[in-house]
This record gives structure tokens, sequence and C-alpha cells, in this order.
């Protein structure tokens, strides 16, 4: 494989392109998982080879519990991709998180049923650290271009909880206020299986959250319905761009050492000798 870049871009919904990428190949790459969401388009961006993926395929045809998230780690991997943004709509458990705002999180919260989210078995046991499972380096770069943009009517959160639900039905009241007893802040259908998966492949990750409704637990606003979360998504999806831009300028000239990229160090159980 000829096209490498050590930077990689996961667009959710809404974000099936990235407008600015130049000198783009569309890379189709095979993984031992099958077939990523949709072909990989690597391209110039401020200067530097990045490789971008629509997370739900370019035509978002794909749904939550159908995505092929090893592949796409995989083949991010392959291209030799070291920092990893996940842009992904999400909806707000809190006040202070309002529709268009961005939220970088700190921390997930486990709700998936029906998801694969390792590389490991079949005779080799591995147990990675997740303590931490958002890369605190690749976070700060991200955060901190979405500040130093700027943008109107736009709050940047620093920190704060992602639930990561099945889906694809929203939640329910309870379950949307439980969650909010919990302290979480925001609620989504991708990420954590995505943090995990990067983690193993020692690639550091991190989730530019954006925000496109109060989800159903709010008393001044409807119940969240697909029309909801689309109102919203092209504005994010333009801001979203406006960061991950300044993020990859800054990863470009300054990339900060992340404990992603030796994860693996201390993991693997299984004695080389004895693995199939
Ligand atoms: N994605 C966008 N809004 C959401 C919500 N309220 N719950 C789960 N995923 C979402």
């Amino acid at each position: 494989m000829t096209s490498q870049a050590t930077i990689g871009i996961i667009g959710g919904s809404g974000l099936y392109k990235m407008d600015a990428l130049t000198d783009i190949e569309e890379v189709r790459v095979n993984t031992p998982f099958g077939e990523p969401s949709d072909a990989l388009i690597v391209g110039t961006l401020e200067g530097t080879r990045v490789a971008f993926l629509a997370r739900h395929g370019r035509n978002h045809t794909l749904m939550p519990s159908e995505l092929p998230f090893r592949a796409n780690i995989y083949a991010m991997k392959q291209l030799g991709v070291q920092y990893l943004i996940s842009a992904s709509a999400v909806g707000s458990l809190r006040e202070s998180a309002k529709p268009l705002d961005m939220v970088v999180p700190d921390q997930f919260i486990d709700r998936t049923k029906n998801r694969i989210s390792t590389f490991f078995g079949e005779g080799i046991v591995a147990h990675i650290a997740f303590g931490d499972p958002i890369c605190h380096a690749l976070a700060k770069v991200v955060a901190d271009a979405a500040t130093s943009l700027n943008l109107p009517d736009v709050t940047l959160h620093r920190g704060g909880t992602y639930v990561c639900m099945e889906g694809p039905a929203f939640s329910t009241k309870a379950e949307s206020n439980l969650y909010r007893s919990w302290g979480a802040t925001i609620i989504g259908m991708t990420n954590l299986p995505e943090a995990k998966l990067a983690r193993e492949a020692e690639i550091a990750y991190a989730t530019l959250a954006l925000v496109t409704d109060y989800d159903c637990w709010h008393p001044d606003h409807d119940s969240v319905t697909v029309e909801m979360v689309i109102g919203n998504l092209q504005k994010n999806a333009k801001n979203a761009q406006a960061v991950i831009r300044a993020a990859v300028r800054s990863l470009a000239t300054q990339p900060p050492a992340s404990e992603a990229h030796d994860a693996l160090k201390y993991a693997v159980i299984t004695p080389l000798d004895k693995a199939p």
C-alpha cells in the first residue's frame, strides 16, 4: 500500500466528506475483519496527508450496530495513522451543553450490547489499560483548536462523560434521566468501540462531539427525533471541519507524545511462543 497518513479523521452523521481535502486518493482497504464502512479518502489538509472515513458510509447506509469497527480501525492503522480524531453527533444530557456546542469528552460509559470491541481472542489474550479512554494530549490539541477559532454561538466544553448506547432507537426518558443521575454529559452510539480498538492498535484517539439535541430528558424540548438531529447536523459539520483543520495544523507542526502509542507494552498476557 503506497498511501500513507499519520492523521485519521472519522466523520459521523452529517460529516461525510472533508471539503478542504486536495490531491485525493480513494483507498479501498481489505482487512482480516472485512471491508471498512467505505473507501478511505486520503488527501492533503493544511499541507499534511490525512485519511478520512465516513463512519456510516458516504450515503449513510450503516446503522451503529452494523458498523465494521475493527475493519475501520485496522484500515487506519494500515495507512500509518497515529492520531485519530472522531467527529460525532451526540445528544446532550446537561443544560449547559446546548445544541451546536462542542464537547471533547474524557470518559465513556458503555451501554452497548452487540459490539465486538477487541482485536484479541482466538488464542491471544491481552488486557489494555483503559482508565483514561481518550488520549489527553490529542484531546487538548482538538479542544485548543476549537477554542482558538472563537466560533459564534458555540461553547466548547473540555472533559465530560459520553454514554455509548446501542441504538438505533433513542433513549427512553427513564434511561436519559438515569444517565444524568450518573453524571454523564453526552450520549451517542459509536465512539466507545472505536476508542477501545484504537487503543489496542496504539493509535491516539479523541472525540470531537457535536451536540445536535437535548436527548429526551429536557422538560422544555420535544423528545429527540431524527428531524431535530438533522436540523443541526449541517452547521455542526461546517464547524467540525474548521476545528479539524486547525487541529491538523497543530498536529503537523507539534505532534504530541501519547501514552496510547505504547498501549500494548504490558497488555499481552499470552507468551509469544505459545500464541497460535
Ligand atoms: N446522536 C445524536 N443525538 C443523539 C441522542 N439523543 N442519543 C443518542 N445518539 C445521538
